[in-house]
């Protein structure tokens, strides 16, 4: 392991198809008013709504809800959340939903209680609350797998007016305090969303995996965690309704951004980046946008990351190699990941989730580079992916 760092997660997890029953307990550790965040619907079509509302009207809380979060929270929307708990005197925010709901939550805990410009702090500027600021603590009951949010800090936010997507992640001080992870809340999830949230996984990982050539434990456990989300993956795009692979595909969600395997390693990132700024302007689920980007990006870090792909190649794609040269293992490593994006229905162009071409300037300005991975991408560069991204 080379580096120093430090770990710490203080989010306490409850998982499996009985975890909601646990929310009980946990809101006794909390006051007496919950804003209740969630997004568009689907919560109450399926029946979770009622299910936590029971659980907090038996609990005597008043419940003040926010309905409306979307998917790739707004700021205006977020400016909304903020004026609500600030009305009403919250002291806890429950976060109902998926990666949006729960990435929305925590940007309003860490606002509520901010007298600056919060968005220019915290979002642009990259700060975290002062220290001694009040924040509100945060508990999420997942409902769809795939960014994290419920075992992180992080928090995503689209600037709508100038088509800016921006990603943050915070101090440990804005980890939920708990989550509840039921495979069966996200049977619900539409098929699109379902693979958007795989894709969103495996490049968590991959985000972390393709940097460094050390030999890390960090390593070990992502190749460990892609090998079981791509056979989960496939089982579930056959059967949606297969708990063992949808509760598996859950959990490795969680461990694939929830700080752990990015111990110790200096971190990529940049198709997040790029893919965000896909996302700002085509509204696509973010795992696609990330999909859409992926084959150009990594047919470029290949090289400068040569003995890394080989590694991925064979540790997580079974390339045996014999007879091979090194760039011809790396590309079947790349071949054997595009044939599983293929197959498990992925975008591979950005064309396919309505990115056109007049976007390139748009979306290259608006994806923040740095050298990263086994990259030092400039502007010119995201411009080259992108033309190489669309059909
Ligand atoms: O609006 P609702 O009704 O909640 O419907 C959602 C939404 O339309 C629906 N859905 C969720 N659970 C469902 C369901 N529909 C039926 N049944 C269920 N059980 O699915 C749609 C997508 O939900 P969303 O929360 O937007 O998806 P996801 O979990 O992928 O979150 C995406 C957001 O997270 C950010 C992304 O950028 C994006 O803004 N990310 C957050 C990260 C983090 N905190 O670390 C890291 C990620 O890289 C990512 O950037
Ligand atoms: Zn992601």
């Amino acid at each position: 392991m080379q580096g120093n760092f430090s770990y710490h997660n203080p989010t306490k997890l409850y998982f499996g198809d009985e975890s909601l029953k646990y929310l009980k307990d946990e809101l006794k550790n909390f006051g007496p008013v919950v804003l209740l965040n969630y997004g568009s619907g689907s919560v109450k079509r399926n029946g979770i709504y009622d299910q936590v509302l029971a659980i907090l009207k038996e609990a005597g809380k008043t419940i003040v809800e926010n309905p409306g979060v979307m998917s790739n929270p707004t700021l205006e929307k977020l400016r909304e959340g903020i004026k609500i708990a600030r009305e009403n005197n919250v002291d806890l925010i429950l976060a109902l939903g998926g990666g949006s709901v729960c990435d929305y939550s925590k940007g309003v805990a860490a606002s509520v209680f901010h007298e600056g410009d919060y968005w220019d702090q915290f979002w642009l500027k990259q700060q975290n609350p002062p220290a001694g600021q009040k924040i509100l603590p945060v508990g999420c009951i997942l409902t769809m797998a795939g960014t994290g949010s419920e075992m992180n800090a992080g928090t995503v936010i689209t600037d709508a007016e100038h088509t800016f997507k921006v990603g943050r992640v915070f101090d440990d001080r804005l980890m939920p305090k708990f989550s509840m992870l039921n495979p069966k809340f996200t049977m619900t999830v539409p098929d699109n969303q379902m693979k958007a949230g795989i894709y969103d996984i495996m490049n968590h990982i991959m985000e972390q995996y393709f940097s460094d050539f050390d030999d890390n434990t960090s390593d070990y456990l992502a190749e460990g965690l892609m090998r079981g989300l791509i056979t989960s993956s496939r089982i579930a795009v056959m059967n949606p309704q297969d708990y063992e692979a949808r509760s598996n595909i859950m959990w490795t969600a969680t461990w694939a951004l929830n700080t752990l395997i990015g111990c110790g390693k200096h971190q990529d990132w940049m198709v997040h980046m790029i893919g965000h700024s896909v996302g700002a302007w085509t509204h696509a689920p973010h795992g696609y946008c990330l999909a859409a980007v992926s084959m150009a990006y990594y047919r470029r870090a290949m090289k400068p990351g040569l003995a890394k792909f080989v590694r991925f190649a064979k540790n997580v794609w079974d390339i045996k190699g014999e007879g091979m040269t090194d760039e011809q293992i790396a590309e079947a490593g790349l071949e054997a990941l595009k044939a599983w994006m293929q197959e498990i229905g992925l975008p591979l162009t950005i064309s396919e989730i309505g990115a056109t071409a007049d976007m390139i300037p748009g979306i290259t300005e608006g994806t923040i580079c740095y050298p990263a991975g086994y990259l030092d991408l400039k502007p010119e560069d995201i411009t080259e992916i992108l033309k190489a991204s669309i059909e």
